[in-house]
């Protein structure tokens, strides 16, 4: 999809004209005030759409009434959606060519671009019938910049959705240190499973060794002119998780090649840093590997070190990302930043708990944890916290080690938390748990099925607002 800012929309010949309508107020279009409005009483409740032909009296073939719903309730979540919701229909239509003139204020440019963007999203590379997209988007009013903003965006989540989609064939260990290696404006550095065994990185190590894909683990690094402050994104990139020796059911491991979305996140967040030039230090981190069942799999009761040296007794080789996220935590306590942020598709728990409406967030800052609540928020995904009680702690008690890699069934995502705790020290940190949101088994909202590209937007947010 091209998309494209002009001033003279309405003297410029295309397909469809995509206007807007809220609740109780009239169009900007003549024309659609008589059929849509007084003749066919569209109302313009969010949402709702009305296509009508123009039979010639304006430059545009059709016009496209969008629903606001309330002038009052109408923000840039809504704008996004809205602006979703008309491609989708112009996408059923077929149109190639659309302008959209909206009459509301000039800075939707950024929400409405990457509204575009979502709804053009189609994972479709390996099907041979491809989607139906719109070739070409015409904003009016919008400016040159929040829309050029809006569309770093939105291609920075189509890039995180693609990586998370593909088959754990095709996205694994190596792939992601290539793709890594490929990003331009940034520098990285690939460890390979020697280095990583020197660096002490016991935990990581142990979940990657029952696969014959080699682990890679990945520290990329953004600099911008005047760094205010420094800060670390970890993405939990395990390329396939079959839960290893302690096996997932089939109906659970189906989707596991979206257990590299955090992975996928923080590549797509980096890809797009040097076209947004924050002034931030950023580093992007990735204990790249598969978590297998295979004769050299890790083994329950197995004991893992760490690379602060605390030790883990392997309860269960599928609770395997809190122990490779132990480890990429330690290196990046060690950088001197200012803050740490991991995201991960860490537990069912999260999921059962929220859905896959809400990202669960958890840390040691309450300031910076409502700072991301809000930048969540603000950029259109939802963030809720969940409880980090140390009491989470006693179920991870080990006789034999210093502590266990599960505990009890119940409030899982909070375990998780405390566990990866551990790994922290000396810095500011948040862990969100993307389990339900990473990845949909069927369409909501602007959304297609399969991955969301949950957590890129309000990184990118984040970080630039800083
Ligand atoms: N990758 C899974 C978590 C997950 C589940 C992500 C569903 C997305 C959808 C994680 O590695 C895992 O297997 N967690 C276990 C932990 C348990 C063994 C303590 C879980 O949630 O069941
Ligand atoms: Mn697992
Ligand atoms: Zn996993």
């Amino acid at each position: 999809m091209e998309i494209k800012v002009s001033d003279n929309v309405k003297d410029t010949p295309c397909e469809v004209l995509v206007i807007n309508k809220f609740e109780n107020e009239k169009t900007s279009q003549e024309l659609a005030n008589t059929y849509a409005v007084e003749k066919d009483h569209f109302e313009g409740k969010f949402g709702q759409t009305y296509l009508m032909h123009t039979l010639g009296k304006i430059p545009a073939d059709k016009i496209l009434v969008v629903g606001f719903g309330k002038k009052e309730e109408f923000d840039s979540n809504k704008m996004r959606q809205a602006v979703a919701k008309a491609i989708k229909k112009l996408q059923q239509i077929q149109a190639q060519d659309v302008c959209f003139d909206f009459d509301v204020n000039c800075d939707y440019g950024k929400s409405a671009a990457i509204g575009a963007l979502i709804a053009d999203y189609a994972f479709d590379k390996y099907k041979n019938e491809k989607a139906k997209r719109v070739a070409k988007v015409t904003f009016a009013k919008f400016s040159e910049a929040d829309v050029k903003e809006g569309i770093i965006f939105g291609e920075s989540m189509k890039f995180t959705r693609d990586l998370a989609n593909e088959p754990a064939a095709y996205a694994t260990p190596s792939k992601l240190a290539e793709i890594a290696s490929s990003i331009d404006g940034i520098t990285t550095k690939i460890y390979d499973k020697e280095e990583i065994e020197r660096m002490g990185m016991g935990a990581y190590l142990a979940v990657g060794q029952g696969s014959i894909q080699p682990p890679k683990f990945i520290h990329m690094k953004y600099t911008g002119r005047n760094p205010k402050k420094k800060i670390a994104i970890i993405g939990k990139g395990i390329c396939f998780d079959s839960g290893g020796l302690d096996i997932k059911p089939a109906s659970s491991m189906l989707t596991m090649r979206d257990d590299m979305s955090g992975a996928a996140c923080v590549l797509g967040v980096m890809k797009a840093l040097s076209a947004l030039e924050p002034d931030m230090e950023v580093h992007g981190i990735i204990a790249a590997c598969e978590n297998m069942p295979s004769g050299s799999s890790y083994k329950p009761g197995d004991i893992l070190k760490a690379k602060n040296g605390k030790t883990i007794e392997v309860d269960n080789t599928d609770a395997e990302g809190r122990l490779t996220l132990a480890d990429a935590l330690c290196f990046a306590c060690e950088l001197g930043v200012d803050e740490v942020i991991d995201i991960a598709t860490l537990t069912g728990a999260c999921m059962v708990a929220l859905g896959t409406q809400a990202s669960g967030i958890m840390g040691n800052d309450e300031d910076m944890i409502s700072t991301l609540i809000r930048t969540a928020k603000d950029s259109g995904e939802n963030f809720w916290q969940l409880p980090m009680f140390p009491e989470y702690k006693d179920s991870l008690k080990s006789d034999i080690a210093d502590m266990k890699n599960t505990g009890s069934r119940y409030g899982g995502a909070s375990t998780a938390g405390v566990f990866l705790q551990e790994f922290v020290s000396g810095v500011k940190w948040c862990h969100i748990d993307i389990a339900g949101t990473a990845f949909l088994e069927k369409p909501q909202k602007e959304f297609i099925a399969g991955a969301t590209g949950a957590g890129v937007r309000t990184f990118l947010n984040y970080i630039k607002n800083a």
